[in-house]
């Protein structure tokens, strides 16, 4: 293997504060807080499960994302680098960054194929395509999109470009730059729209279903469901925050900015279910319509509305403008990878995860075409990838990362990863990190695998 990167004032990292919160927000930020925490939220009983989801984020989300940041700011490197540095020699905790690359192609595969269906979706909104109040409509036209082979095909590839080329132009340049100008356009987005829900009438039924809880709905899969969400949401357990993590300036108080990222993120997909279940309640559809709520139910919400087609291309271009953030994270991970322990350059780098990605990702793209018959474990490739990310691989790669920093790497070595440029760490949070990490997010993680997967 080649040697690490040196950890220098050469190496391309984030320049500002701000530019730091806006990528990591960035990341976290996505097409999980617009499509999958409404649907997934409706799907399972609404406020009982905000209830579990917000545990999970507080309990097993928050000290992973920080462990995993401090580890990477430690090392200055890509994931697989940066645990084979930290690790005792000849102990194998790189595979943690091993298997977070495997992740990120999974994930990569059926997430630039939501963003290419939301990308086609603000095309299609503003020439008025998708503007009917009749589900079946819109139920037409969404099937008409993923059915087709090669629309699915030739948007992803658009999405998978777009991405490489703002990888292309490095952190500093390109994932910082471009997430700096994105957040704030978000935030604004969201709110407007949110304005807008809420003043329907009737907007009360939604709100009532996203805060008033029905315990009888949580069983143990559920809360798996939550905890898969918490992780997905944080990009954590993979090398995600790992690799933005060793993008980080030596002055960042890394507990602090990751709270405000996790708090910040909670807000945005409790906007986003502000912006989503009133309408969708106030104009009597079902908040349980699965992965389609976003592309059926919200567009016909829209054109219920006065001024929904305005509001509709609104609402798809905050989608599209999440996505971004996120799958420059996705990709960066096997991008410095590669670049790091191949030495290649990020330019060639770059190059090969998307050719790889075009391939791998296409049998996601045709899993409502071509090949929607071809079922590995009773799954499309689509929600088999999704399903192998979110309930196995983040979780386990969250149980290892609790275990090499709590029991491996141990307590001195967070507190001084944890201080800032000679400023020590508060000695109350390192404490309380280090419980966490020791016991109880590891054990809290393994636990709610073994019984959301049937096997306690
Ligand atoms: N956090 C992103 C979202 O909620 O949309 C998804 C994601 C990004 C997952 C980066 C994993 C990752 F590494």
């Amino acid at each position: 293997p080649a040697a690490p990167q040196t950890a220098g004032n050469s190496r391309d990292a984030f320049t500002s504060s701000f530019g730091v919160l806006a990528a990591t927000l960035g990341s976290a930020v996505g097409l999980g807080n617009i499509w999958k925490f409404p649907y997934v939220t409706g799907a399972n009983g609404g406020a009982s499960f905000l209830v579990v989801y917000v545990l999970a984020t507080l309990l097993v989300g928050l000290p992973v994302m920080i462990a995993e940041i401090m580890l990477g700011r430690k090392a200055k490197a890509d994931a697989v680098t940066t645990l084979r540095t930290l690790a005792p020699a000849g102990q194998p905790w790189w595979l943690i960054g091993g298997f977070g690359v495997i992740a990120a192609f999974l994930i990569m595969s059926f997430y630039s194929e939501v963003a290419a269906w939301v990308f086609a979706y603000v095309f299609k909104a503003l020439r008025g395509d998708i503007l009917s109040s009749d589900p079946a409509v819109t139920s037409a036209a969404f099937g008409a999109l993923i059915s087709d082979p090669l629309q699915s095909l030739l948007w992803q590839w658009a999405v998978l470009l777009m991405i490489g080329g703002i990888l292309l132009m490095g952190v500093a340049k390109g994932i910082e730059a471009v997430t700096k100008k994105l957040m704030p356009v978000l935030f604004l987005l969201l709110l407007v729209i949110c304005a807008r829900s809420l003043m329907l009438p009737g907007a009360m039924a939604g709100l009532s279903f996203l805060f008033t809880p029905d315990w009888s709905k949580i069983t143990g899969e559920v809360v798996l469901v939550a905890m898969g969400l918490a992780f997905f949401k944080l990009s954590i357990g993979m090398g995600t925050m790992m690799t933005y993590g060793s993008y980080f300036r030596d002055d960042q108080n890394v507990p602090a900015t990751t709270l405000r990222v996790m708090s910040a993120d909670l807000f945005v997909s409790m906007l986003a279910g502000i912006a989503i279940f009133p309408a969708v309640f106030s104009f009597g559809f079902k908040p349980e319509a699965g992965p389609s709520l976003l592309f059926i139910t919200i567009p016909a919400v829209f054109a219920s509305m006065p001024m929904g087609h305005l509001f509709m291309v609104l609402f798809f271009v905050l989608a599209a403008v999440a996505a971004t953030g996120a799958m420059l994270s996705i990709l960066e991970v096997p991008v410095s990878v590669m670049a790091g322990r191949l030495g290649v350059s990020r330019k060639k780098a770059t190059l090969v995860n998307l050719l790889l990605l075009a391939l791998i990702g296409a049998t996601c793209a045709l899993s409502n075409s071509l090949l929607a018959d071809v079922k590995p474990f009773g799954m499309t490739f689509f929600d088999l990838f999704d399903y192998i990310s979110s309930y196995i691989l983040m979780p386990l790669g969250g149980i290892f990362i609790c275990l090499f920093v709590a029991w491996v790497w141990g307590k001195h070595n967070m507190a001084a990863a944890l201080s800032n440029d000679g400023r020590l760490a508060n000695g109350k949070v390192v404490a309380g990190l280090y419980v966490l990490l020791k016991f109880v997010t590891p054990l809290l993680i393994l636990l709610v695998m073994l019984k959301g997967l049937g096997l306690l």
